[in-house]
């Protein structure tokens, strides 16, 4: 096992009706933002219900609306101004990972003094050194990103999509209800399922580092999504099913599975930018670049992929080599059977788009991804023919 620091301060409020914990979890007498996306916790009455509990206490309530999917950095400045007009001193976040991002984002900009006028450079900073940021809760209205207790946030700005971190941008509480996740569009659950998926492999199909709680518990979370997956979209209301994706998809990326293991992330790198360029949802993208990955990384991958097939997909027959094989069959037919494709060319993807993607990459400086750092550009180009 590598050595590690783990690190999670936040607070997890689980279940059928917490929200009304949220009075007793945002201090009093404070100035509260509440940040939300396009419309659907008013629609659906999620919003109400913060409201409602929050004028439980004396607070004043402020509200910044239209926070889009995949969030814009002009969109989060606004957010910004009205931060620091109003002196804001706690943000709630209502919605999925584009709003928890974006607040993410919100909290450090309004506390840099030093980089006022220029915080588009905070988006190329990686890790960011905070003393302080504004302290945030989340109420989550869409399982998948794990942002709702990790430091994470994707922020993008024109075709540019890029990551910030900093240690200061755990919520200090998140509420899960699995029952404000009800109203989600069939293809929203299935990104979720996804995506949770995805975050589990990049840290777990690498290499052996004989990490056996991480390997068990990230099989675990796989196999419970292969369980649940189909049933909670298409049975939106089992509650149960619900919540174990909620569960699934916050475990999948707040550290824990991957302390101690290497961690590949390429996946991912190559999926952000296709969504900055094509607008194709986050976990659309993952999912049709996650097998070529491994049909073309096999033998870097082989001895996990190997395992994976064992134990994930309980494959026992045949030479390891089949085994492997079937293994990435069935987890394209996994992801198919929840209605979504395994190929960019359904999306209108072609050959001569290859060279955006590989110029955004490489813009980016992400010429040496995976685990070891050894998937080139030109491995990265065969990898999305392979996909599309
Ligand atoms: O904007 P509204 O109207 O709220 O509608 C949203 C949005 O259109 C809708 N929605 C959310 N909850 C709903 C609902 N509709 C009905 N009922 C509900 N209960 O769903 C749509 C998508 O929302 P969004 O927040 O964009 O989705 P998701 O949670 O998948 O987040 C995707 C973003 O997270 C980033 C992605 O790159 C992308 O920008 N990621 C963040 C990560 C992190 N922080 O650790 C890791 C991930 O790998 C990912 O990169
Ligand atoms: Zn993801």
């Amino acid at each position: 096992m590598l050595n590690f620091n783990f690190y999670n301060p936040t607070e997890v409020v689980f279940g059928k009706g917490q929200m009304k914990q949220l009075d007793g979890l945002v201090p009093k007498n404070s100035r509260i933002l509440i940040t939300y996306g396009g419309g659907s916790v008013k629609k659906f009455g999620t919003l109400d219900k913060v409201i409602d509990e929050l004028k439980k206490s004396n607070r004043e309530i402020f509200e910044f609306g239209g926070i889009e999917p995949n969030p814009q950095f002009e969109t989060l400045m606004k957010a910004v101004k009205l931060v620091r007009e109003n002196k804001i001193d706690f943000i709630l976040a209502v919605g999925g990972g584009s709003v928890m991002d974006g607040t993410k984002f919100i909290g450090i900009a309004s506390c840099k003094d030093e980089y006022i006028g220029k915080e588009e450079k905070l988006l190329t900073q990686g890790m960011i050194s905070v003393d302080k940021t504004i302290p945030f809760g989340t109420v989550v209205t869409l399982p998948a990103t794990g942002s709702e207790m990790n430091n994470g946030g994707v922020i993008s700005n024109g075709e540019n999509k890029l990551a910030i971190f900093s240690k200061k941008s755990f919520p200090i509480f998140s509420i899960l209800d699995p029952e404000l996740t009800y109203t989600l569009p069939k293809t929203q659950v299935a990104n979720g399922v996804v995506d949770t998926f995805i975050h589990t492999v990049e840290q777990y199909v690498t290499y052996p580092v004989d990490a056996k709680f991480q390997d068990r518990t990230a099989e675990g979370i796989l196999q419970t999504l292969v369980e649940i997956g189909k049933e909670t979209i298409e049975n939106p209301t089992n509650y149960d099913a619900r919540a174990n994706l909620v569960w699934a998809a916050t475990m999948g990326l707040n550290g824990l599975i991957g302390s101690g293991v290497p961690q590949d992330w390429s996946v991912h790198m190559i999926g952000h930018e296709v969504t900055a360029i094509f607008g194709i949802d986050h976990a659309k993208t993952l999912a049709a670049i996650l097998p070529a990955t491994w049909k073309i990384r096999k033998t870097e991958k082989f001895e996990k992929l190997l395992q994976y097939a064992e134990r994930v997909w309980d494959i026992r027959e045949g030479t390891n080599e089949e085994k492997v094989d079937l293994a990435i069959l069935k987890t394209e037919e996994f992801f198919q059977s929840l209605g979504i494709t395994t190929k960019l060319s359904d999306y209108g993807i072609k050959e001569d788009n290859i060279n955006r993607i590989i110029d955004s990459l490489k813009s980016h400086g992400m010429v040496k991804l995976s685990e070891r750092g050894d998937q080139t550009l030109e491995i990265t180009r065969e990898i999305i023919i392979k996909a599309l």
